[in-house]
Formats: C-alpha cells, sequence, structure tokens
C-alpha cells in the first residue's frame, strides 16, 4: 500500500519552504496531499480556489502531489482520506510552541493520526507568508522565496487593492 502523507496549511501564500518541504516528504512518502484549509482563522489575501491554483500550478509536473482543499477539523479530513500521517515543516522554536499544541490537540481528538515534522532547510528558516506579503508590497523580489507563479499572482492581487 503506498505511503501517503497530508501537508496541510493555509498557504496564503505558499512559500518555497512549504514547497520544499512536500519536495522533501517525497522521499519519505509516496504520494503526498496538499491539503488546503478553506476556513483559516487567518484572513486570507487570497480565496480558496485562489490558493489552490497556485499550488496545482507549482506541482503540475508532480504526479506523486494532489492539490485538494479542506474544511472543518484536519483530523476528520485525514479519516476521510484514509490517512494517518500529517507531514509539517518546523522553522524554529515559535513554531515548535504551536505545532506542539496543535499536534497534542490533533493526537486528542483522533488517537490514530501521526504527525511528523521535518526541519525547515536554512535558507527558508526566516520565511512566512506574511514576510512574504511585506516584501511584495514595498516592491521587493520574491526571487528565492517564493515562486513565480506566487510572485505573479502577488503582484497582481496587491495592484486590483489600490
Ligand atoms: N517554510 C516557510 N514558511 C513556513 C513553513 C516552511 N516550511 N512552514 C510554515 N511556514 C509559515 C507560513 O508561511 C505561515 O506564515 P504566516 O503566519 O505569516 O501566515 C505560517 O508559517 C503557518 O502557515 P501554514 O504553513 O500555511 O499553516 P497554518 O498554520 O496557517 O495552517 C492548519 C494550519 C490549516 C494546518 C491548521 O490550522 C488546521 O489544521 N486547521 C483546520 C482546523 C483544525 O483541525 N484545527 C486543529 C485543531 S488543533
Amino acid at each position: 500500500m503506498p505511503k501517503t502523507a497530508i501537508c496541510a496549511g493555509s498557504f496564503d501564500p505558499p512559500t518555497d519552504g512549504h514547497i520544499n518541504i512536500v519536495e522533501r516528504g517525497l522521499k519519505v512518502f509516496d504520494r503526498i496531499i496538499v491539503a488546503v484549509a478553506v476556513n483559516t482563522s487567518k484572513k486570507p489575501i487570497f480565496d480558496a480556489e485562489e490558493r489552490i491554483g497556485m499550488m496545482r500550478k507549482i506541482f503540475a509536473n508532480h504526479d506523486k502531489v494532489e492539490v485538494d482543499a479542506f474544511e472543518g477539523l484536519l483530523v476528520d479530513y485525514a479519516r476521510a482520506k484514509g490517512v494517518h500521517t500529517i507531514l509539517r515543516g518546523l522553522r524554529n522554536m515559535g513554531d515548535y510552541e504551536y505545532e506542539s499544541q496543535m499536534a497534542l490537540a490533533n493526537k486528542t481528538l483522533d488517537p490514530d493520526v501521526e504527525i511528523l515534522y521535518m526541519m525547515t532547510e536554512g535558507k527558508y528558516a526566516h520565511l512566512s507568508s506574511s514576510i512574504i506579503k511585506e516584501i511584495i508590497t514595498f516592491g521587493g523580489s520574491g526571487c528565492g522565496m517564493i515562486h513565480p507563479v506566487v510572485e505573479e499572482a502577488l503582484r497582481k492581487k496587491l495592484r486590483n487593492r489600490e
């Protein structure tokens, strides 16, 4: 049976750090489902369709990556998909505190779920979706931080907001 993991996030927008986690995850898993959270407690700049569309373009040539969306609890989505492993990236101690809380809550909700963490590669450890939005807002380049598809979408979105 193929080993599958779910890599979930709000991806508003996805960064090269997220992409790197999925690509490295494919060394461990046969298939990765990138699950875009439709309802997030954050106020996303991109709607769900836009976030899914960006992920689909980014992973268009990866036949082992499926891009999907989910609403509600992640553990319910994982169960519905028949997947028991959730893959997340960990950048720093701040992430650790947030992630450990989430992992424990998810484990309480569904003891069958396993949450695995990969250390974010050093060159992406400073990245976040918020930092990217700020860089592009003030005219900086997203080179080495976001996929060109994301940079184009972000520039367009910010232009339309003006
Ligand atoms: N490289 C670069 N940046 C990274 C990263 C990496 N490897 N991993 C995380 N980040 C950054 C993101 O850019 C983002 O930055 P921001 O805070 O500036 O927006 C932040 O870390 C986290 O975003 P993301 O990775 O997209 O995930 P998230 O924390 O927004 O998503 C869900 C969390 C969707 C998985 C979680 O809220 C969830 O499961 N929701 C469904 C409801 C549920 O089941 N809740 C759990 C009950 S405990």
